[in-house]
């Protein structure tokens, strides 16, 4: 590469610590992937939400959280009285991993490895934002987020926890509230999403 931190090579390199999400060898994501794509929101949002990776629509946007999870998540904010400005949403990983499934793109769940990988971008995120609160959406970010990679979403349901100086809340992911198969389970799971974003935000009084 020709920029301080860049890297040139399809190999990976664990230990670069590039400049920019498009020189990112950390791993070997980038070359499936159409671009890096990195949190957005105001800087110091007093809420981070951190999602698992992006998705189709986010790897050709370059935004996260834009697709119908990103609708979702986004009707749910807005039930839960929370404004945009006042969050900054994430993912545990910045590119989208997925195995072709006919024509379609088929999102693949990311290896530990590569969660660890990534945690150089989140560190990154978390240092210039300094939320006061996290939002785990799903178990992949709560896992980054706790640096727990056994932590299970289940034992986190409804609590608050402090790790790292910093208020964490976990809920299900907004993949998970549209696509589980019974109606039922999506109202239920959205409806603690709601409450988890209500919950994150009478924190911050
Ligand atoms: N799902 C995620 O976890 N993140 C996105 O950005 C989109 C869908």
């Amino acid at each position: 590469g020709t920029k301080p931190g860049s890297h040139d090579g399809s190999e990976t390199d664990r230990d670069q610590q590039p400049a920019s999400l498009e020189d990112c060898r950390r791993c070997g994501l980038w070359q499936s992937a159409t671009q890096g794509v990195p949190g957005a929101g105001p800087r110091r949002a007093p809420i981070m939400m951190v999602g698992e990776q992006p998705g189709d629509s986010e790897d050709r946007e370059g935004k996260p959280f834009v697709g119908p999870a990103g609708r979702l998540l986004d009707n749910a904010l807005h039930e839960a009285g929370v404004a945009r400005e006042e969050v900054f949403i994430t993912n545990a990983v910045k590119h989208f991993k997925w195995e072709p499934r006919g024509k379609r793109r088929m999102h693949k769940t990311p290896a530990q490895r590569e969660v660890d990988a990534c945690r150089y971008w989140l560190d990154r995120e978390l240092a210039e934002v300094a939320p006061r609160v996290l939002v785990a959406l799903g178990s992949t970010a709560l896992k980054a987020l706790l640096e727990d990679t056994h932590a299970r979403l289940q034992d986190y349901f409804g609590k608050v926890i402090e790790h790292g100086g910093r208020a964490v809340l976990a809920t299900w992911h907004p993949s998970y509230a549209l696509r589980a198969p019974d109606p039922e389970t999506r109202e239920r799971a959205y409806a603690d999403i709601v409450a988890a974003l209500a919950r994150a935000k009478k924190l911050l009084r």
